[in-house]
């Protein structure tokens, strides 16, 4: 049996230490900022038509929020103690528990995908797997929306809401991300970067890209 890349069992550890306090923290997003919600929106009606799953769903919050647009939607996400919370949270939605990195889903499956603030826990050398991932599972056709914070610099925060946590967070160029999406057979259709608001340390970016048909 091949044993866990160290990330994924330092963020996984790490988000069942926290998952409580950050879903009260983040409760109010993505409704709170009108163009997250705009890139949200755009990505419900491109995909009315197909199932959809979100990766790294945290609290289930954009899950139940696409839901709320019409979106035939699941949440997936590696940490067991945020499935649970979203499942209590959200009983009459699917939550499992998974990694992007190896996607139990079928070659073509889906016609969306949604990573909302979840690479940005991937190391830069293992986002081609992650995108070749997303690739396979999308339709010819689907859609893919991501949210991440920009900036150039890793941060890795040791302590949160008190409790001890090891836990990357890679902000990333949309410059550097589009040609690696592009590199894994995306066509990137948006994207928007928009300035920190009060409560961010960065500015943020949302890419909507296709699996071409
Ligand atoms: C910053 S939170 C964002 C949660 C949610 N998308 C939201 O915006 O509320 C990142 C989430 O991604 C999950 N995650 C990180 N790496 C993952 C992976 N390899 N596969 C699945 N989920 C992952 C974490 O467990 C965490 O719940």
């Amino acid at each position: 049996m091949t044993s866990e890349p160290d990330f994924l069992h330092r963020t996984r550890s790490s988000y069942d230490a926290i998952a409580a306090e950050y879903a009260d923290m983040f409760r109010s997003e993505p409704e709170a900022n009108p163009l997250a919600r705009a890139m949200l929106g755009a990505f419900a009606e491109y995909v009315a038509d197909g199932s959809v799953v979100e990766v790294g769903s945290g609290p289930g919050r954009v899950t139940a929020h696409l839901h709320a647009l019409g979106v035939d939607i699941r949440g997936i996400d590696l940490s067991p103690a945020m499935v649970a919370l979203a499942r209590r949270t959200f009983p009459g939605l699917r939550f499992d528990e998974g990694s992007m990195t190896a996607l139990d889903i079928t070659d073509g499956a889906l016609g969306g995908l949604v990573a909302w603030y979840s690479v940005i826990h991937v190391p830069p050398a293992r986002r081609p797997a992650v995108y070749a991932e997303f690739h396979r599972v999308l339709a010819p056709g689907g859609h893919l929306l991501m949210g991440f914070q920009v900036g150039d610099a890793p941060v890795r925060r040791t302590e949160a809401f008190g409790h001890e946590i090891s836990l990357d967070f890679h902000r990333m160029m949309p410059e550097q991300v589009v040609p690696e999406l592009e590199s894994a057979g995306f066509e990137v259709r948006v994207r928007m970067v928009r300035e920190a608001a009060a409560n961010e340390p960065t500015p943020q970016a949302h890419l909507l890209a296709r699996r071409p048909a």
